[in-house]
């Protein structure tokens, strides 16, 4: 037996218990006649001590020889400590060693056990298992299994089954390149790892098994962010015989399960908003309601001035920033080279001071009387004591970067609290989205949407206005599921690749066994796929996944610890039939 005990587990209760335990030497502190050792584990700390009147003079000296994170094994008695630590769980006793083993040697690690580490970024992903081994990032690990223990037994609850799909597939487009894996059995032919198990999860309900989920590996060549990795996890569910209604239903149920079971919160009904109306009011597609700030649109009040910047702008738009009239001009000014930076893009930005007598001053003072800057307040919500930031230009393109904008206030004014849960709906998005580079359209959810009944005969006419049903479930301001209704019809599949761009054969080729299945008996069937390590990392009241997950990849999309991607040597090339 390597340990009665852990080593976050004694009390008081404990004293005079003869106990065995094992860990890591957190520190210690060799006071020439007396060493203490802080133990740990995976539960804690306890506190061992050596000291010359009670232990043995070999001991002793192998207690002073011991390094940080030397593995060891110690058998002692519990006894009350001196001086106690409230702080520690373990603080009221400590152990007096009789036996010393040390079960393996440490090299001193290159950054601190510690939860406020002098390791940076790189170092510690180089030796993750390290890192694994202090508190914040073991706590994560921790709080991502419970929250999948929480989602099992919800959905079981509920009758799904969890069922597994293949990862050697073929491509299940989802917006994304995929990553692709060469068969040495079928010379030049590659698998394609899945960006979701997307038509598996279809062809489950073909199937008939009705409600299906699975917390799977996804995978996606895209470019990467403090929210993306390219290997991430979905919580990915499928119904059959359901409506929008329906799924919207089963899973703010799961959402709110998580909220209350994890983080102790009740959340009323979630909101839903139309795409349209965040686009309008929010500039984005998955708004943080967590505080106001919403846009106000200036066109009818700020045009046909002599200001020519609005005159010629598609769309001039503004948001109120709360007691934004205390900036100073530098301030200000600063604020304007951060809207212009190269990653938000705006060529300039307007604005108008709110004073507490509601009068006025703003940039443009030249062209917009006081009556007219009271517009611009109505419009924004403005207050008195704040400051209207405006920007003007091309819709899209200026509406983005006002809510760049907007989230970046936000932040400052330290209103995105990570204890406070605003989770949204956002329902009703486009079907088709236009890339401007290549002007074809392409599926903005993916190519197993259906349009909302009614609106098929439109995708002729003027494809980018379908509405589909689909919908994406936001959390704080971050998309942490979406999901549809799909095809189940045959045609309507064969259509909707059409319009995509795809030709009969390059449909047949790619999605025939789904258009196959549909012509045996497919039902009515819609599902989501929640980010598993998106919303773990908001529920535990952070936004960069890389801290939920055991063994991420860096902004390069390398594992820096096992140096991978890596060469293949030319035996193995030729074997693949790649050389
Ligand atoms: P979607 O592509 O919207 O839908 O993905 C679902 C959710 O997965 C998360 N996600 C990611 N998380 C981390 N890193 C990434 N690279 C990444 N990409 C996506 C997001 C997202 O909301 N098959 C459909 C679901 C369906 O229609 O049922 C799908 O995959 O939180």
């Amino acid at each position: 037996m390597y340990r009665s005990h852990s080593c976050g587990e004694l009390r008081a209760s404990h004293i005079n218990t003869e106990v065995t335990l094992a860990g890591w030497v957190q520190k210690s502190r060799d006071k020439g006649f007396m060493v203490w050792v802080d133990l740990r584990d995976r539960y804690g700390i306890t506190q061992l001590i050596f000291d010359e009147a009670r232990t043995p003079t070999a001991m002793m000296d192998k207690a002073k020889s011991l390094g940080r994170e030397f593995v060891i094994q110690v058998t002692g008695t519990v006894i009350e400590r001196e001086s106690k630590n409230a702080k520690m769980a373990t603080g009221n006793v400590e152990v007096l060693v009789s036996k010393l083993e040390i079960l393996n040697q440490a090299l001193t690690p290159p950054f601190t056990i510690e939860d406020m580490t002098d390791g940076g970024e790189d170092i510690r992903m180089k030796y993750r298992y390290l890192d694994i081994r202090r508190n914040p990032v073991k706590d994560s690990l921790i709080f991502r299994h419970k929250v999948s223990m929480e989602v099992r037994k919800y959905l079981s609850d509920q009758e799904f089954i969890e069922v597994e799909t293949p990862y050697l597939i073929k491509s299940t487009p989802e917006g994304a390149r995929d990553f692709v894996v060469p068969s040495r059995m079928n010379e030049g032919q590659f698998y394609a790892l899945p960006q979701s198990p997307q038509t598996f999860k279809q062809l489950l309900m073909v199937g008939g098994m009705d409600k299906y989920f699975q917390i799977v590996k996804c995978f996606r060549d895209e470019d990467l962010r403090a929210d993306r990795q390219p290997e991430f996890t979905q919580i990915d569910c499928e119904m059959a015989f359901v409506e929008q209604e329906d799924i919207l239903n089963i899973f703010e149920g799961l959402t709110r399960h998580l909220l209350k079971e994890i983080n102790g919160v009740e959340v009323a009904e979630f909101p839903r908003m139309l795409y349209d109306d965040a686009m309008k009011m929010y500039g984005n597609d998955k708004p943080d309601i967590r505080f106001g700030m919403e846009f106000g649109e200036l066109n009818t009040v700020a045009q046909h001035k002599e200001f020519g910047v609005f005159n010629n702008a598609e769309l001039v738009v503004g948001i109120a920033v709360p007691g934004g009239n205390a900036y100073t001009r530098k301030e200000i000014d600063k604020l304007i080279d951060w809207v212009r930076r190269p990653q938000v893009g705006a060529l300039g930005m307007v604005y108008c001071r709110v004073n507490d007598d509601v009068t006025f001053k703003s940039s443009v003072d030249k062209f917009y009387d006081q009556e007219d800057l009271a517009k611009w307040a109505a419009a924004t919500n403005a207050k008195p004591g704040d400051l209207i930031c405006v920007l003007s230009g091309e819709t899209n393109k200026v509406r983005a970067q006002l809510s760049a904008l907007r989230m970046e206030l936000a932040e400052r004014l330290g209103l995105r609290d990570p204890k406070v849960f605003a989770p949204l709906w956002v329902i009703d998005f486009p079907l088709l989205e236009l890339d401007e580079e290549t002007g074809h359209y392409h599926a903005m959810h993916h190519p197993f949407t259906s349009p909302k009944p009614g609106q098929l005969e439109l995708l002729d006419t003027d494809p980018g206005a379908v509405k589909a049903n689909a919908y994406d479930l936001v959390l704080n301001g971050n998309e942490i599921g979406g999901g549809s209704i799909r095809i189940h019809d045959k045609q309507i599949q064969a259509t909707m690749l059409r319009h995509l761009g795809f030709s009969e054969e390059e449909a047949r080729a790619q999605f025939g066994f789904l258009m196959d299945a549909f012509e045996y008996g497919a039902p009515p069937h819609g599902g989501l796929a929640f980010g598993l390590d998106r919303l773990v990392a908001i529920l535990g009241g952070q936004e960069t996944i890389r801290d939920f997950i055991a063994f991420p990849k860096n902004n390069s999309g390398r594992d820096v610890m096992i140096d991978a991607p890596a060469f293949l040597d030319n035996d193995q090339l030729k074997e693949l039939g790649l050389i």
